[in-house]
């Protein structure tokens, strides 16, 4: 191809790489796990400081860019009527001075805003990291509620939520971008965060610290219900679940070792290494955020998690019979 034909193409091709690039940048400013589109106090906080930082910094950088071509492009000897002191003291030691002093003290307000003082009444939920899954315990709050969870957060609309956070191995970090910002969960530390969220939705949530190999596949939902419907919903999450002793995956169940590492309240399992299975089959997700609640996944997630989800935990159940692997995946489905 002669030269002058490929300089054409690539100059079409430019334009449509930098369009491209630019709808994929924005299509990151949207969605479940977007911090630029919040739906609770914290994260409007937190959005709204992301927004004059970034217009602070197109301003900077236009008046950099304006000084840069100013000593390009202006003769020298007009040049020399800016004082070489009085520049740098200026640009060099004020400017920056006067604009870290508005910066620093709005950012320490919207990060105390994170960790807010609560009411006594205010609903507590325990969240504890694990390599690769989030353990979501209820306890006490108005409805003394005692139940365990995992790899989803239910939360009721228009009221805060303290979070107890801690980590069970390694160092993890929680992170919800529409409802809050991120807070750091430590070995042998207990930390705070309050989140609320304005309207019922379902939000992603990711560990944001790397905490292994499995790190980027531990993510949660968090699920925002009006408060009625948050009360209903834990009611039923608070219920055990007796197995019936004609449930064949029940039974395979119980007599393949999975009670060794998971609990199923009503049932013999009472395993701690891994998530409560009490309500498995009421959640959204399986493997924190993985794949969507279904016997066939579950069946799947049975036979082949650690290529799903390298690093896992959980052994392969490549022994079983696909039969009994979907026996156990309908009994997990039928507890919702
Ligand atoms: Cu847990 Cu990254």
């Amino acid at each position: 191809m002669p030269m002058g034909q490929v300089m054409v193409k690539n100059n079409r091709s430019l334009p449509c790489l930098c369009v491209g690039i630019l709808v994929l940048l924005l299509a990151g400013c949207q969605g479940p796990q977007s911090a630029l589109e919040p739906s609770g106090p914290a994260a409007g906080e937190i959005a709204l400081l992301w927004w004059v930082m970034f217009y602070s910094a197109v301003a900077i950088f236009t008046l950099v860019f304006a000084l840069l071509m100013y000593a390009a492009f202006r003769k020298p000897e007009k040049r020399r009527q800016i004082s070489p002191i009085k520049f740098v003291v200026v640009g060099g030691l004020a400017f920056p001075i006067l604009v870290l002093s508005i910066l620093l003290p709005l950012g320490i307000g919207v990060g105390s805003g994170m960790d807010r003082l609560t009411p006594p009444e205010t609903l507590t939920v325990h969240v504890t990291a694990h390599q690769w899954w989030w353990e979501v315990a209820y306890k006490g709050g108005p409805n003394d509620l005692d139940f365990n969870s995992a790899n989803e957060l239910y939360i009721p609309v228009g009221q805060p939520v303290e979070l107890i956070l801690e980590s069970a191995d390694v160092i993890h970090s929680f992170w919800l971008p529409r409802l809050a910002g991120k807070r750091d969960m430590i070995p042998g530390m207990t930390n705070r965060l309050v989140i609320e969220a304005d309207e019922p939705g379902i939000f992603r949530g990711q560990c944001a610290e790397f905490c292994g190999l499995a790190h980027a596949k531990m993510a949660f939902y968090a699920v925002a219900l009006e408060p009625e419907e948050f009360f209903r919903w834990a009611e039923n999450q608070s219920r055990p679940q007796p197995a019936s002793l004609e449930d064949e995956g029940a039974r395979l169940f119980a007599q393949n070792g999975c009670a060794l590492c998971h609990t199923v309240r009503g049932h013999q399992a009472r395993g701690r290494e891994g998530p409560d299975l009490t309500h498995v089959g009421s959640r959204k997700t399986i493997g924190a955020g993985l794949l969507p609640t279904s016997p066939e996944n579950i069946a799947l997630w049975l036979s082949r998690n650690d290529k799903l989800k390298p690093g896992n935990r959980m052994p392969d159940y490549v022994h079983l019979s696909q039969e009994d692997r979907l026996s156990i995946a309908r009994y997990l489905e039928s507890l919702e």
